[in-house]
């Protein structure tokens, strides 16, 4: 079995460890989240490395550089997955970065940096709604008022953390140093389909967009659907629909990424108009203040549709995550890491997906490489990825590593 099988074989094997058995589901600090933890620790055992929980449920591995203690690279990405997930999201940067600390252990040739692999767990933010949680812990960015968020059952992320086996007075503990590490690196699928269509496998992210999340709430009054005549409904579907559609329309005039993941309405009864809906917006672009003059302009139409509807439109704003620019440096190690699989002239892209170094680009420099995905399918059972392509990435990712080491790129400076 090549490097590329087994990693793809482990992918596998961590997309079987879901709380459903007919679709992936794995959320943080769950019973699943416990089991991957602990065959990743296993793997990560097996490539040489040291390994640790961290006091945020975060699972990390260390191998030493030329000397012990000194600063770490850090590579890694997320475990954790939506609902009804693909089995590579996050999973393939994990296992590359196993992988990579594998082979540079097996050379015989330490770095002039030690090598962190971590897996973190709440990228995704699905159960408690706040994304970016381990990363967040890991960078000391926690605020203590996500202790009291709550999950779809009531489980406050407190009262998991302790289910779990974690002590959230030791949360801090988990926090980083600037001076710990020389940088970050995650390998990540691309999530998108430019890649595919341009019939690359790999490609360096210049940054990460910035997101912004809401929970909406249009309020009108329910009625009777045969009875009540339409110059007198208040029909909180039917502006919340509106709204829906003007998010997209705004989106895409303003360069922005607007998306209504979830929409519920109340009472929900066949023959009653709807008096509440209770609805969800993810919006985001490469630039924040695009995004936020796109969020202006979808907050203004709102208020322009319930007054016309005479409805009651509200926003809460549930997590926000600003742009991030990847390190020059780190992006140059991984665009001649890219460059040894044949590809001289790598594509640059900005990422449309989030990822966990939006919050560790608070701690260190920060870089992505990214993997062809069938299609630009993620998000979905269907997510697929070549074992070529997982082959040239591992080669990359080393290479990349290599290239800091040689290059002594101190990119902490
Ligand atoms: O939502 C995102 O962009 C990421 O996949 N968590
Ligand atoms: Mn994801
Ligand atoms: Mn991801």
């Amino acid at each position: 079995m090549t490097e590329a099988d087994l990693i793809m074989h482990r992918c596998d094997e961590l997309g079987e460890i879901s709380s459903h058995t007919d679709f992936l589901e794995r959320v943080h600090l769950s019973p699943e989240h416990a089991r991957v933890n602990a065959l990743v620790a296993k793997w990560m055992v097996e490539a040489g490395l040291e390994t640790w929980q961290d006091a945020a449920g975060n699972q990390c591995g260390r191998l030493e550089g030329t000397t012990p203690g000194l600063p770490a690279l850090l590579l890694g990405s997320h475990t954790d997955t939506v609902s009804d997930a693909g089995r590579y999201d996050g999973m393939l940067g994990v296992l590359l970065a196993i992988a990579v600390a594998a082979r540079i252990r097996a050379s015989g040739t330490r770095p002039p940096f030690a090598l962190e692999v971590i897996s973190f767990s709440a990228e995704e933010g699905s159960r408690f709604g706040m994304a970016l949680l381990g990363s967040r812990a890991l960078a000391g960015s926690w605020d203590d008022s996500w202790w009291e968020l709550e999950d779809k059952d009531g489980t406050t992320l407190r009262e998991a953390s302790i289910q779990f086996g974690l002590d959230p007075a030791d949360l801090l503990s988990s926090s980083r140093s600037p001076g710990d590490y020389i940088g970050y690196i995650e390998a990540h699928i691309e999530q998108g389909p430019i890649l595919d269509d341009a019939d690359r496998r790999l490609a360096v992210v210049t940054s990460i967009a910035g997101a912004r999340r809401f929970a909406l709430t249009m309020r009108g009054h329910a009625g009777h659907a045969g009875g009540t005549p339409y110059d007198r409904r208040r029909d909180a579907l039917v502006g919340a629909s509106e709204l829906v559609i003007e998010v997209e329309r705004l989106s895409k005039e303003h360069e922005a990424i607007g998306t209504v993941g979830h929409l519920e309405a109340f009472p929900g009864g066949i023959n009653v108009v709807p008096g509440l809906v209770e609805f969800t917006l993810d919006l985001r672009a490469e630039h924040d203040d695009r995004r936020d003059e796109c969020l202006r302009l979808i907050f203004r139409a709102a208020h322009e549709i319930a007054q016309r509807r005479k409805l009651e439109f509200a926003a809460e704003e549930i997590y926000r995550a600003d742009a991030v620019v990847c390190d020059p440096a780190l992006q140059s190690a991984i665009a001649a890491g890219i460059a040894t699989t044949g590809d001289k002239h790598p594509l640059a892209l900005w990422s449309r997906a989030g990822h966990d170094g939006m919050a560790v680009a608070s701690l260190t420099p920060i870089a992505m490489l990214f993997i062809r995905c069938q299609g630009g399918v993620s998000h979905h059972p269907d997510e697929s990825v070549g074992a070529a392509d997982v082959a040239a990435a591992l080669d990359a990712l080393e290479t990349a590593v290599l290239t800091i080491a040689t290059s002594r790129v101190d990119v902490s400076a």
